[in-house]
């Protein structure tokens, strides 16, 4: 169990089950309708007194964003101490769990946990359309991870509307260790003329059963893959080889990739996968969904 500490700072990946691209709107931002989940992955962010705002980073992810000046942590510490009138005095450590530029939001997810965790630790009392505010102010992908809880996202994030219950999922998470910027796989989308899509939506009624869900949602896809795997051919390898794994129920890439997700019925039957896939450069992962403690953030 973790202590609220924990739980506020813990910055679980963020899968996207499915990602269409709707529109774009005149900034340039893209509309995307998606079904969004949690993995029982992720970093960790943690807190200390200090003075003035600093950040550590740690983990076997860390190393590049050492060096960042203006990482996306402390921009949260900055945008939130001023929002709520307070000095910015904390002293965070990141442990960088999850790969960087991967489709799978640890970024946004970083810096969602970083509006919670400061929030508690300067004892600030934002109204929740507040803090989604500041979270959209970062990036489009942190107002869904305030929360944590699997939701529907339209417009270019700040959409939020609840989803049937979910089965319990095994999951892996496979990423074949090659960055994949967003800005780029957009750019290659456009370039290779792909149109927009309809919103796939959200069934009306819940799923108890994985193969069930899985079924549901074959229906519908990523329409950022295409363009993912032209620019970086390894994530089809990913993807094959996914394909290949007994007891698959579902594969396919999150975000702007590079990671690709799979989906099987249970938690062991997702670890077992996970062993079976690794490779040499690749970062896998199997587990299941991340059920939040506290759901009221
Ligand atoms: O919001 P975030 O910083 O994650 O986005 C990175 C880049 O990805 C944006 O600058 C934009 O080029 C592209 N993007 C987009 N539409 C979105 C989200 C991101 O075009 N909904």
């Amino acid at each position: 169990m973790l202590s609220k500490a924990e739980a506020l700072g813990f910055a679980p990946a963020k899968v996207n089950l499915t990602l269409r691209v709707t529109g774009r709107r005149p900034d340039g931002y893209h509309l995307l309708d998606s079904l969004v989940v949690f993995a029982d992955v992720g970093d960790r962010l943690s807190v200390a007194p200090g003075d003035g705002l600093s950040l550590a980073v740690t983990g076997p992810f860390g190393g590049p964003l050492a060096a960042e000046p203006d990482n996306l942590v402390l921009r949260a510490g900055r945008l939130l101490a001023e929002a709520a009138g307070v000095a910015p005095n904390a002293a965070l450590v990141l442990e960088k769990n999850l790969p960087i530029a991967s489709g799978i939001g640890g970024g946004s997810a970083d810096a969602a946990a970083a509006l919670r965790l400061l929030s508690d630790f300067w004892g600030v009392a934002l109204d929740a359309a507040m803090l989604q505010a500041i979270a959209l102010k970062l990036g489009a992908d942190v107002p869904v991870c305030l929360g944590c809880a699997a939701l529907r996202m339209a417009g270019i994030g700040e959409v939020l509307s609840p989803v049937p219950v979910l089965p319990p999922l095994g999951l892996v998470l496979a990423n074949p260790g090659l960055p994949c910027p967003t800005p780029a796989i957009f750019r290659a989308r456009a370039a290779a003329g792909a149109g927009f899509s309809p919103a796939d939506g959200v069934p009306e009624q819940g799923f108890s059963a994985p193969a069930d869900f899985a079924r549901a949602l074959a229906a519908s896809g990523n329409d950022l893959e295409d363009a993912a795997i032209a620019v970086q051919p390894a994530i089809g390898t990913v993807l094959a080889t996914l394909r290949t794994v007994p007891d698959l129920l579902l594969a396919r890439m999150s975000g702007s990739g590079a990671t690709c997700f799979g989906l099987f019925p249970t938690t062991a039957v997702a670890a077992q996968a996970a062993a079976a896939m690794r490779r040499d450069g690749w970062w896998v992962w199997g587990g299941g969904l991340y059920e939040p403690p506290l759901r009221a953030l």
